[in-house]
């Protein structure tokens, strides 16, 4: 009985697919879930692969079907529906066999359960490429014990997406490292989305552009430096037609984004980190704002309408270089509030291999991160922006960046995204910032003391007092 190689729990989308994943991989595995006619209908569309798959019914069948020591991956919703998974296997499992969550954890969640693990051994992986990823090769970022990771490192590469021959899953630390960066994964999509939805919205309601034009833009635009998954699925979107109408799908499309956490869980974290990501803030608060849809109605026939014409201020060739610069700031960003976490938590980050595994299988994998992953690892102890091909190509977009942002505050666009990664450059190349008047007024009000110029004394207090 005890033949399967690994097991999983949970046969929703992205278990269903993973699992196949595996089995098609060449490694034998059981599957459960709480409902057992997903199991059922799950196997019975398993085709061929169901020869290397063991549809259980209870637990306990599972944790039989699975050859000691068990590693059994949880792919449930993130939460409450791990813990109840983990206590209701704990009885059936011997020392030495692992649970693996691989849904989108809070990696402080994760922190609790792999310090709580004891003798059953605990993994936090980040699994990202949605349902095709894992299917077909998602990109996997591990958290937890190396020993732990060792015991499923065949099976996880092999399941893995590939970049030109190396597989995009790598142990990145300690217990919720894996988990932690997924959620930074998930911020920078969310910026990335943004900034192209910013852009797409300058073109329809600044250039008044059709959406099949828009299409065309976005397709021109994954040929050149901006290739990437997002791009391209921007352009597919854009030019896909409404069956029912006949419309372009995108100009029935409700204007109202959902979320399921992990964006503002990064804007969180950053702030927990004193980490600077203000394209990811944008991003969250601007999916935020898209779901106050009658309050943004109202607002519009209160004070008129925000954008109007650009007048051909703008050209495609100018938002092409904003999105690339606003692209390198985000991940910048991003890049740095994983270094930080790292170091905060102890946790030994490996920067490029971060964005290797990124390379490939998820969804913000772009041509851009194979010279990321070369930056990060020539440049040790400077943001991503300074390393030198990128500060380069920064230094040749930023002024597109510049005349994209101003013409569209100047004809009413709301850019949040983009104006975020200017606001952060401007901030950055300003060696003698505004903060003394910060520190004038703290310790006018409160005494907080200020450091001076001059002598370099500090806990200097003004003559106010
Ligand atoms: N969808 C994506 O693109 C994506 C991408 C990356 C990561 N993730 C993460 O992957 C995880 C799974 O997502 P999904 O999209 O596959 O979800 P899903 O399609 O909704 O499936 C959820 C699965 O979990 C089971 N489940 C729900 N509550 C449970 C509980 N309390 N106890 C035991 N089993 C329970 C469900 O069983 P029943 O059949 O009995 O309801 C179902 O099999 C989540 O953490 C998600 O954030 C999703």
């Amino acid at each position: 009985m005890s033949s399967a190689e690994i097991g999983l729990i949970g046969l929703g989308t992205m278990g269903a697919a993973l699992a196949l994943n595996i089995a098609e991989s060449g490694f034998d595995i059981a599957v459960w879930n709480r409902t057992f006619g997903k199991t059922q209908s799950f196997f019975d569309g398993a085709g061929d692969l169901s020869s290397r798959i063991t549809a259980t019914e209870t637990l306990a069948d599972l944790v039989e079907a699975i050859r000691p020591p068990r590693a059994i991956i949880l792919m449930v919703p993130a939460g409450s529906a791990v813990d109840e998974q983990m206590k209701a296997l704990e009885p059936l499992l011997s020392p030495g066999d692992m649970i693996i969550d691989a849904g989108n954890a809070n990696f402080h969640d994760t922190n609790r359960r792999a310090a709580a693990a004891g003798p059953i051994g605990f993994l936090g992986i980040g699994v990202s490429g949605g349902e095709d990823g894992a299917r077909n090769g998602p990109s996997i970022m591990v958290g937890g014990d190396s020993q732990n990771w060792e015991r499923v490192e065949p099976i996880l590469t092999a399941i893995a997406a590939e970049f030109e021959g190396s597989a995009c899953a790598a142990h990145l630390g300690p217990d919720g490292a894996g988990h932690f960066v997924k959620t930074v994964h998930n911020g920078i999509e969310y910026a990335d989305m943004q900034m192209i939805a910013e852009v797409y919205g300058l073109m329809r309601d600044g250039m008044g552009r059709t959406a099949q034009d828009i299409a065309s833009v976005f397709e021109r635009w994954n040929t050149g430096r901006l290739r990437s998954y997002l791009i391209e699925i921007s352009g597919l979107v854009a030019g896909t037609t409404d069956p029912a109408t006949g419309q372009p799908l995108l100009d029935v499309i409700v204007d109202a984004a959902g979320q399921k956490g992990t964006g503002r869980w990064t804007a969180i974290e950053a702030q927990h980190l004193a980490a600077a990501v203000p394209v990811i803030e944008a991003a969250v608060v601007a999916r935020n704002l898209s779901s106050r849809r009658e309050e943004r109605a109202d607002a519009e026939n209160l004070f008129g309408s925000g954008p109007v014409p650009l007048g051909g201020a703008l050209s495609d060739e100018d938002m092409e270089r904003a999105l690339i610069a606003g692209k390198i700031l985000c991940y910048s960003q991003g890049f740095a509030m994983i270094g930080k976490a790292s170091s905060s938590f102890d946790w030994n980050i490996d920067l490029p291999a971060v964005a290797r595994v990124w390379r490939a299988g998820c969804i913000i994998r772009s041509d851009m991160l194979d010279d990321m992953a070369a930056a990060l690892a020539e440049t040790h102890d400077r943001e991503l922006m300074m390393a030198p091909r990128f500060a380069r190509i920064l230094t040749e977009n930023h002024a597109a960046l510049r005349k994209v942002v101003a013409n569209a505050v100047a004809h009413g666009h709301a850019v949040p995204a983009l104006s975020a990664g200017l606001a952060y450059f401007d901030a950055m190349r300003t060696a003698r910032g505004t903060a003394n008047m910060i520190q004038g007024q703290r310790d006018y009000f409160g005494l907080h003391g200020f450091a001076r110029l001059d002598d370099g004394t500090e806990g200097q207090h003004g003559p106010w007092a």
